[in-house]
């Protein structure tokens, strides 16, 4: 385009210069008056930078503002272009020493190294509309095609420096996008083959940020979930087979001594089948859990009132009570109808009222109320018994939690009973909290919607 700025320029203003020279010399041309054509030629020669001559109609030189070429003929295209095709002017780029022709629309590529260029421009002298001659101006364009070379071998190098910046512009924003995304992948490759403990580190920002911080958190859970799975397992093995244990020792000398004492061999039986029925309510317990984990749990409600509920139990309950001197009183200020699971109801009233029986010293007050308030029932179960400590509160709805692990047991207790009573709790819609103060006693407080949604 710059190219074809500097050509047309230039041949423009030859073109009109030679076109204006045709006009003026027509008559003496038609007069063959060569001293004044020769002056002419000489004039326009100094203002147009070149050398200009004069040929006739067949070609041949007829004025030479060199006075050097006067009778040769000349078989430039551009003066063949005027005389034959009738154009009133051409110009073209030619090698100086050559005579080659140059494609002035394909300059790029008709470089050449250290060659002369000269620019022919013509213009037919028109006499009462016939041509009667041809003026040709040779001007060197050496200087312009120089330019133009130079302009070539800028641009050139122009374009391989934003050709060069754009690649590495596009390197490293292919580097920045892809970096994060390859943490998330390894990451997610870790977590594939079992590794919970995989983390990205959270340096972008927008959405890699979010992405990445959903996958943390994400990590975390399954990391935590599946150490409660292995938790949970391991505790389950372990109070399975606590007794099996037990009562392995026993049936073993019941079968090496067959000479052992009635009584002692009755007691032995006994022992068994009380470790027997403790196997059995474990596992319950676990089948119980089991099952609300799988979160299709169905619940059978009907029509029924949590007093009645507390009174069965407290009844139920009594003869330990009794057994260990204690006091359960009732403060049942509502009957509390409500439609929900009749046996998963009643679990949690007796779950919370035999710990407090259980984990109460001999003599210890248990007191249960229950209120409305508004929307819900608020049960409550409290005794004057040991308490919890208060960092173990936290925990006690965990499973086969203990707060003292060892004297618990001794109670014949698994801590399922409390993660059960929450899990059907939040079954109904409710929720449990404890208040406790170590060595003066604790208070679970269940609260259930009567009705529901
Ligand atoms: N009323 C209470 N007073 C003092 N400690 C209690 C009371 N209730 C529960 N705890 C403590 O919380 C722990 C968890 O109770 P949870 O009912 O879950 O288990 P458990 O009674 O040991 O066994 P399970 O109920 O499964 O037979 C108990 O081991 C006990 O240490
Ligand atoms: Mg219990």
């Amino acid at each position: 385009m710059v190219g074809d700025y500097l050509f047309n320029q230039r041949i423009r203003t030859d073109r009109t210069g030679l076109e204006s020279l045709a006009v003026r010399i027509a008559r003496d041309v038609d007069n063959s008056d060569v001293s004044a054509i020769r002056e002419s030629l000489s004039i326009a020669a100094g203002e147009l930078g070149g050398r200009v001559l004069l040929l006739d109609e067949n070609g041949k030189v007829q004025a030479d503002s060199y006075g050097e070429m006067n009778g040769i003929r000349l078989e430039y295209p551009e003066v063949a272009n005027v005389l034959l095709k009738g154009v009133t002017t051409d110009y073209g780029i030619h090698e100086m020493e050559s005579g080659e022709q140059l494609n002035t629309n394909n300059l790029l590529f008709t470089r050449r190294g250290n060659a002369s260029w000269v620019g022919y421009c013509t213009a037919g002298v028109v006499m009462s509309s016939e041509i009667i001659g041809v003026l040709l101006l040779v001007s060197p364009v050496q200087e312009m095609m120089q330019n133009l070379y130079q302009l070539q071998d800028q641009m050139v190098l122009i374009f391989i420096v934003i050709a060069v910046a754009a690649l590495l512009c596009a390197l490293i924003f292919a580097r920045v996008i892809t970096k994060p995304v390859g943490g998330l992948m390894r990451g997610i490759q870790r977590m594939s083959k079992g590794d919970f403990s995989a983390r990205v580190q959270v340096k972008s920002s927008g959405e890699f940020r979010q992405l990445a911080q959903a996958f943390n958190s994400m990590s975390e859970k399954l990391e935590t979930l599946d150490q409660s799975r292995n938790q949970f397992v391991s505790n389950a093995s372990h109070e399975l087979k606590t007794p099996l244990a037990t009562m392995k020792i026993m049936l073993e000398s019941l079968i090496y001594q067959p000479d052992m004492d009635k009584e002692l061999r009755a007691e032995f039986m006994s022992d068994i089948n009380s470790e027997i029925d403790r196997l059995s309510n474990v596992v319950s317990d676990l089948l119980t859990l089991v099952q609300m984990d799988s979160q299709n749990v169905k619940l059978t409600r009907e029509n029924l009132s949590i007093a009645a509920l507390i009174k069965e139990n407290a009844h139920r309950l009594q003869p330990i009570a009794d057994q260990k001197g204690q006091q359960i009183s009732l403060t049942l200020s509502d009957p509390c109808d409500i439609y929900a699971d009749k046996s998963k109801l009643n679990q949690v009233i007796y779950n919370l009222m035999e710990n407090a029986v259980k984990y109460t010293q001999s003599g210890g007050q248990i007191k249960v109320s229950l209120v409305r308030q508004g929307r819900d029932a608020i049960f409550t179960v409290s005794d004057n018994g040991p308490g919890i400590p208060k960092e173990n509160l936290p925990h006690v709805f965990d499973r086969f939690y203990r707060v003292d692990k060892a004297r618990s047991r001794e109670k014949g207790g698994t801590g399922l009973g409390l993660s059960i009573v929450h899990q059907l709790v939040l079954l109904h819609g409710g929720a449990i909290r404890v208040e406790s103060e170590e060595g003066k006693g604790a208070s679970f407080i269940v609260e259930l919607p009567l009705h529901q949604g």
